[in-house]
Protein backbone atom coordinates (compact mmCIF):
# COMPACT_ATOMS: atom_id res chain seq x y z
CA UNK A 1 0.00 0.00 0.00
CA UNK A 2 1.41 2.87 -0.55
CA UNK A 3 1.70 5.65 2.19
CA UNK A 4 2.78 9.05 0.96
CA UNK A 5 -0.22 11.45 2.17
CA UNK A 6 0.04 9.62 5.65
CA UNK A 7 2.84 12.09 7.53
CA UNK A 8 1.69 15.03 9.86
CA UNK A 9 3.72 17.69 7.79
CA UNK A 10 1.96 16.08 4.50
CA UNK A 11 -1.57 16.03 5.93
CA UNK A 12 -1.21 19.46 6.96
CA UNK A 13 0.18 21.20 3.70
CA UNK A 14 -2.48 18.80 1.84
CA UNK A 15 -4.97 20.92 4.04
CA UNK A 16 -3.92 24.15 3.32
CA UNK A 17 -3.91 23.81 0.19
CA UNK A 18 -5.62 20.80 -1.91
CA UNK A 19 -8.87 22.19 -3.23
CA UNK A 20 -12.03 20.67 -2.13
CA UNK A 21 -14.80 19.02 -4.67
CA UNK A 22 -17.23 21.87 -6.22
CA UNK A 23 -20.98 20.84 -5.47
CA UNK A 24 -21.00 20.12 -9.45
CA UNK A 25 -19.51 16.84 -8.75
CA UNK A 26 -21.90 15.43 -5.60
CA UNK A 27 -24.71 16.79 -8.58
CA UNK A 28 -23.61 14.48 -11.12
CA UNK A 29 -23.18 11.34 -9.09
CA UNK A 30 -26.90 11.87 -7.53
CA UNK A 31 -28.04 12.56 -11.13
CA UNK A 32 -26.26 8.60 -11.77
CA UNK A 33 -27.81 7.36 -8.30
CA UNK A 34 -31.72 8.36 -9.24
CA UNK A 35 -31.47 7.12 -12.93
CA UNK A 36 -32.20 3.37 -10.97
CA UNK A 37 -32.30 4.30 -7.26
CA UNK A 38 -35.19 7.20 -5.82
CA UNK A 39 -34.38 9.28 -2.65
CA UNK A 40 -36.74 8.87 0.05
CA UNK A 41 -39.99 11.28 1.20
CA UNK A 42 -37.22 13.63 2.57
CA UNK A 43 -35.89 13.99 -0.86
CA UNK A 44 -32.59 11.79 0.91
CA UNK A 45 -30.87 8.45 0.50
CA UNK A 46 -29.30 6.82 3.62
CA UNK A 47 -25.22 6.66 3.18
CA UNK A 48 -22.52 7.14 1.13
CA UNK A 49 -18.96 6.19 1.38
CA UNK A 50 -16.42 8.60 0.58
CA UNK A 51 -13.68 6.19 0.21
CA UNK A 52 -10.01 7.82 0.46
CA UNK A 53 -11.86 10.84 1.88
CA UNK A 54 -8.30 12.47 2.99
CA UNK A 55 -9.06 15.38 5.17
CA UNK A 56 -12.52 15.66 3.82
CA UNK A 57 -11.67 17.09 0.17
CA UNK A 58 -14.38 15.15 -1.59
CA UNK A 59 -16.96 14.46 1.12
CA UNK A 60 -18.57 17.12 2.93
CA UNK A 61 -19.99 17.61 -0.48
CA UNK A 62 -22.46 14.97 -0.32
CA UNK A 63 -24.09 16.02 2.71
CA UNK A 64 -26.88 17.85 1.29
CA UNK A 65 -28.27 14.43 -0.43
CA UNK A 66 -27.78 11.93 2.23
CA UNK A 67 -28.21 11.04 6.00
CA UNK A 68 -25.14 9.72 6.34
CA UNK A 69 -22.02 10.77 4.99
CA UNK A 70 -18.94 9.08 6.02
CA UNK A 71 -15.47 9.87 5.03
CA UNK A 72 -12.74 6.03 4.80
CA UNK A 73 -9.25 6.60 4.51
CA UNK A 74 -6.42 4.13 5.60
CA UNK A 75 -4.53 7.04 7.26
CA UNK A 76 -4.88 8.01 10.74
CA UNK A 77 -3.72 11.07 10.44
CA UNK A 78 -5.63 12.25 7.47
CA UNK A 79 -8.98 11.05 9.69
CA UNK A 80 -7.58 12.91 12.65
CA UNK A 81 -7.26 15.87 10.65
CA UNK A 82 -11.08 15.41 8.43
CA UNK A 83 -12.16 15.12 12.28
CA UNK A 84 -11.16 18.28 13.44
CA UNK A 85 -12.22 20.24 11.23
CA UNK A 86 -15.18 18.89 10.34
CA UNK A 87 -18.26 21.01 11.10
CA UNK A 88 -21.07 19.39 9.50
CA UNK A 89 -23.56 17.20 11.54
CA UNK A 90 -24.71 14.14 9.20
CA UNK A 91 -20.84 13.76 8.18
CA UNK A 92 -18.56 11.39 10.00
CA UNK A 93 -14.88 9.73 9.73
CA UNK A 94 -13.68 6.42 10.14
CA UNK A 95 -10.06 5.19 9.62
CA UNK A 96 -10.80 2.01 6.41
CA UNK A 97 -9.17 0.57 4.21
CA UNK A 98 -10.42 0.45 0.36
CA UNK A 99 -9.83 -3.28 0.31
CA UNK A 100 -11.77 -4.23 3.12
CA UNK A 101 -14.21 -1.62 3.95
CA UNK A 102 -16.02 -0.98 7.44
CA UNK A 103 -19.56 -1.52 6.12
CA UNK A 104 -22.40 -4.16 6.26
CA UNK A 105 -23.46 -5.82 3.23
CA UNK A 106 -25.40 -3.74 0.76
CA UNK A 107 -25.86 -1.24 3.50
CA UNK A 108 -24.89 1.97 1.25
CA UNK A 109 -26.32 3.93 -1.25
CA UNK A 110 -23.15 5.16 -3.21
CA UNK A 111 -19.62 4.64 -2.95
CA UNK A 112 -17.81 7.81 -4.06
CA UNK A 113 -13.87 8.30 -4.00
CA UNK A 114 -12.03 11.42 -5.05
CA UNK A 115 -8.31 11.47 -6.46
CA UNK A 116 -8.14 8.42 -4.29
CA UNK A 117 -9.13 5.39 -6.51
CA UNK A 118 -5.43 4.63 -8.46
CA UNK A 119 -3.69 4.23 -4.83
CA UNK A 120 -6.40 0.62 -3.82
CA UNK A 121 -6.07 -2.46 -5.34
CA UNK A 122 -9.14 -2.14 -7.57
CA UNK A 123 -9.90 -5.58 -7.91
CA UNK A 124 -10.32 -5.98 -3.82
CA UNK A 125 -11.90 -2.62 -3.56
CA UNK A 126 -14.63 -3.41 -6.84
CA UNK A 127 -15.34 -6.75 -5.00
CA UNK A 128 -15.88 -5.06 -1.88
CA UNK A 129 -18.08 -2.41 -3.40
CA UNK A 130 -20.37 -5.10 -4.73
CA UNK A 131 -20.79 -6.55 -1.23
CA UNK A 132 -21.43 -3.30 0.78
CA UNK A 133 -23.60 -1.26 -2.18
CA UNK A 134 -27.29 -1.99 -2.05
CA UNK A 135 -27.82 -3.67 -5.70
CA UNK A 136 -29.84 -0.67 -6.57
CA UNK A 137 -27.01 1.32 -5.49
CA UNK A 138 -23.60 2.96 -7.51
CA UNK A 139 -20.13 3.33 -7.65
CA UNK A 140 -18.93 7.27 -8.53
CA UNK A 141 -14.80 8.04 -9.19
CA UNK A 142 -13.46 11.75 -9.68
CA UNK A 143 -10.71 13.20 -9.66
CA UNK A 144 -8.65 16.16 -11.18
CA UNK A 145 -6.54 15.61 -14.39
CA UNK A 146 -4.99 18.67 -15.29
CA UNK A 147 -2.24 18.39 -12.53
CA UNK A 148 0.34 20.40 -11.99
CA UNK A 149 -3.34 22.69 -12.07
CA UNK A 150 -3.04 25.38 -15.03
CA UNK A 151 -2.05 28.91 -13.74
CA UNK A 152 -2.47 32.51 -14.10
CA UNK A 153 -2.10 35.55 -12.86
CA UNK A 154 -4.85 37.10 -11.31
CA UNK A 155 -3.66 40.72 -11.58
CA UNK A 156 -4.15 41.18 -15.12
CA UNK A 157 -4.90 44.75 -15.37
CA UNK A 158 -0.97 44.88 -15.64
CA UNK A 159 -1.13 43.28 -19.06
CA UNK A 160 -3.17 44.25 -22.44
CA UNK A 161 -4.91 41.44 -24.20
CA UNK A 162 -1.92 40.34 -26.31
CA UNK A 163 0.65 39.97 -23.25
CA UNK A 164 -2.02 38.49 -21.41
CA UNK A 165 -2.66 35.13 -23.75
CA UNK A 166 1.38 35.29 -24.49
CA UNK A 167 2.02 34.94 -20.82
CA UNK A 168 -0.68 32.23 -20.27
CA UNK A 169 0.20 30.04 -23.42
CA UNK A 170 4.48 30.33 -22.41
CA UNK A 171 3.25 29.65 -18.52
CA UNK A 172 1.56 26.38 -19.96
CA UNK A 173 4.54 25.43 -22.16
CA UNK A 174 6.55 25.49 -18.51
CA UNK A 175 4.44 23.77 -16.85
CA UNK A 176 4.60 20.83 -19.26
CA UNK A 177 8.29 20.99 -19.33
CA UNK A 178 8.54 21.07 -15.46
CA UNK A 179 6.05 18.19 -15.54
CA UNK A 180 7.95 16.39 -17.88
CA UNK A 181 10.94 16.35 -15.26
CA UNK A 182 9.20 14.61 -12.95
CA UNK A 183 9.19 11.02 -12.41
CA UNK A 184 5.72 9.38 -13.17
CA UNK A 185 4.58 7.28 -10.11
CA UNK A 186 2.92 4.17 -12.05
CA UNK A 187 -0.09 4.22 -10.21
CA UNK A 188 -0.35 8.09 -10.60
CA UNK A 189 -0.36 7.60 -14.38
CA UNK A 190 -3.65 6.00 -13.83
CA UNK A 191 -4.93 9.89 -13.33
CA UNK A 192 -3.02 11.27 -16.51
CA UNK A 193 -5.07 8.39 -18.16
CA UNK A 194 -7.98 9.58 -16.77
CA UNK A 195 -8.88 5.90 -15.06
CA UNK A 196 -9.14 4.48 -18.68
CA UNK A 197 -7.89 1.10 -17.31
CA UNK A 198 -10.01 0.86 -14.31
CA UNK A 199 -12.90 2.12 -16.36
CA UNK A 200 -12.41 -0.93 -19.04
CA UNK A 201 -12.02 -3.43 -15.45
CA UNK A 202 -15.36 -1.93 -13.98
CA UNK A 203 -18.10 -4.77 -14.99
CA UNK A 204 -21.41 -3.57 -14.46
CA UNK A 205 -25.30 -2.76 -16.16
CA UNK A 206 -24.14 0.52 -16.79
CA UNK A 207 -21.10 2.83 -16.44
CA UNK A 208 -20.38 6.23 -18.13
CA UNK A 209 -16.98 8.51 -18.64
CA UNK A 210 -17.32 12.06 -18.30
CA UNK A 211 -14.17 14.06 -19.27
CA UNK A 212 -15.17 17.33 -17.98
CA UNK A 213 -17.64 17.30 -15.14
CA UNK A 214 -16.65 21.25 -14.23
CA UNK A 215 -13.62 23.00 -13.44
CA UNK A 216 -12.25 24.06 -10.06
CA UNK A 217 -11.16 27.34 -10.34
CA UNK A 218 -9.26 29.07 -7.05
CA UNK A 219 -7.18 31.70 -6.37
CA UNK A 220 -4.00 30.75 -4.26
CA UNK A 221 -0.75 33.20 -3.26
CA UNK A 222 2.53 31.50 -5.00
CA UNK A 223 3.69 30.43 -1.68
CA UNK A 224 0.38 28.17 -1.51
CA UNK A 225 0.66 26.79 -4.95
CA UNK A 226 4.43 25.83 -4.42
CA UNK A 227 3.23 23.90 -1.34
CA UNK A 228 0.47 22.58 -3.29
CA UNK A 229 2.77 21.15 -5.75
CA UNK A 230 4.99 20.03 -2.92
CA UNK A 231 2.30 17.62 -2.12
CA UNK A 232 2.46 16.01 -5.48
CA UNK A 233 3.76 12.17 -5.59
CA UNK A 234 6.23 12.99 -8.91
CA UNK A 235 7.36 16.09 -7.25
CA UNK A 236 8.08 13.91 -4.02
CA UNK A 237 9.63 10.92 -5.86
CA UNK A 238 11.80 13.06 -7.44
CA UNK A 239 12.94 14.86 -4.23
CA UNK A 240 13.36 10.67 -2.67
CA UNK A 241 15.85 10.40 -5.60
CA UNK A 242 17.72 13.81 -5.13
CA UNK A 243 17.96 13.29 -1.62
CA UNK A 244 19.89 9.85 -2.31
CA UNK A 245 22.14 11.18 -4.43
CA UNK A 246 22.86 15.29 -3.18
CA UNK A 247 23.48 16.95 0.21
CA UNK A 248 20.80 18.84 -0.03
CA UNK A 249 19.81 21.69 2.32
CA UNK A 250 15.85 22.62 2.58
CA UNK A 251 13.78 25.53 3.21
CA UNK A 252 10.10 24.95 4.68
CA UNK A 253 9.79 21.51 3.11
CA UNK A 254 11.22 22.89 -0.26
CA UNK A 255 14.51 21.61 -1.61
CA UNK A 256 17.23 24.96 -2.41
CA UNK A 257 17.55 25.08 -5.55
CA UNK A 258 15.47 22.54 -7.34
CA UNK A 259 13.57 22.41 -9.86
CA UNK A 260 9.88 23.21 -8.20
CA UNK A 261 11.99 26.46 -6.79
CA UNK A 262 13.41 26.95 -10.49
CA UNK A 263 9.88 26.27 -11.73
CA UNK A 264 8.35 28.91 -9.50
CA UNK A 265 11.06 31.34 -10.35
CA UNK A 266 10.37 31.08 -13.83
CA UNK A 267 7.05 32.00 -13.50
CA UNK A 268 7.35 35.10 -11.66
CA UNK A 269 10.27 36.23 -14.33
CA UNK A 270 7.07 35.60 -17.14
CA UNK A 271 4.56 37.32 -15.11
CA UNK A 272 7.15 40.30 -15.10
CA UNK A 273 6.76 39.48 -11.09
CA UNK A 274 10.34 38.56 -10.27
CA UNK A 275 10.97 41.26 -7.93
CA UNK A 276 7.79 40.79 -5.92
CA UNK A 277 7.44 38.21 -2.72
CA UNK A 278 5.38 34.84 -3.59
CA UNK A 279 2.87 35.82 -0.60
CA UNK A 280 1.93 38.76 -2.79
CA UNK A 281 1.97 37.61 -6.16
CA UNK A 282 -1.87 35.54 -6.52
CA UNK A 283 -2.49 33.15 -8.89
CA UNK A 284 -5.17 31.66 -10.31
CA UNK A 285 -5.23 27.98 -10.36
CA UNK A 286 -7.25 25.71 -12.62
CA UNK A 287 -8.16 22.48 -12.29
CA UNK A 288 -10.51 20.45 -14.82
CA UNK A 289 -12.64 16.95 -13.05
CA UNK A 290 -13.36 14.05 -14.71
CA UNK A 291 -15.61 11.20 -13.34
CA UNK A 292 -16.54 7.84 -13.71
CA UNK A 293 -20.44 6.81 -12.66
CA UNK A 294 -20.89 3.16 -12.36
CA UNK A 295 -23.96 1.04 -11.17
CA UNK A 296 -23.36 -1.48 -8.27
CA UNK A 297 -19.85 -3.49 -10.01
CA UNK A 298 -19.99 -7.23 -10.46
CA UNK A 299 -17.45 -8.91 -8.28
CA UNK A 300 -13.92 -9.38 -10.14
CA UNK A 301 -12.69 -13.29 -9.98
C1 LIG B 1 -4.74 12.16 -3.13
S1 LIG B 1 -5.59 11.82 -1.60
C2 LIG B 1 -7.28 12.26 -2.01
C3 LIG B 1 -8.00 12.90 -0.85
C4 LIG B 1 -9.36 13.50 -1.15
N1 LIG B 1 -10.33 12.47 -1.51
C5 LIG B 1 -9.31 14.55 -2.24
O1 LIG B 1 -10.21 14.55 -3.10
O2 LIG B 1 -8.39 15.40 -2.24
C6 LIG B 1 -5.64 10.06 -1.60
C7 LIG B 1 -6.10 9.50 -0.26
O3 LIG B 1 -6.33 8.09 -0.41
C8 LIG B 1 -5.93 7.46 0.80
N2 LIG B 1 -5.68 6.04 0.50
C9 LIG B 1 -4.66 5.50 -0.22
N3 LIG B 1 -4.79 4.16 -0.29
C10 LIG B 1 -5.92 3.85 0.39
C11 LIG B 1 -6.61 2.62 0.64
N4 LIG B 1 -6.13 1.46 0.18
N5 LIG B 1 -7.75 2.66 1.37
C12 LIG B 1 -8.26 3.83 1.83
N6 LIG B 1 -7.65 5.03 1.62
C13 LIG B 1 -6.51 5.04 0.90
C14 LIG B 1 -4.69 8.23 1.23
O4 LIG B 1 -4.40 8.06 2.60
C15 LIG B 1 -5.09 9.67 0.87
O5 LIG B 1 -5.65 10.34 1.94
Amino acid sequence: MHRFFETSKVVAAYFRTRPKTPPEVAKKAIDFLGKRNAPDEHGKYGRVADVGCGSGQSTEMFAPYFHNVIGVDVSHNQIAMAREKNKTKNVSYMVGASEELPFEDESLDLVASGAAVHWFDFKKFANECNRVLKPNGSLFLHSYHSFPPHLGPVDTQRFTEKQLSRILESTQIRTREFKGLLPTHPRAKNVFEVFLQIYDIIQSAEKTFEPKVCKIVREQNLDNVAELLSTWTGYNEYLKRKSSNTNVQTTQGIVEDDILLQYVNDIKKLWGMKDLDNDVINVKVMLDVFAIASARPEPII
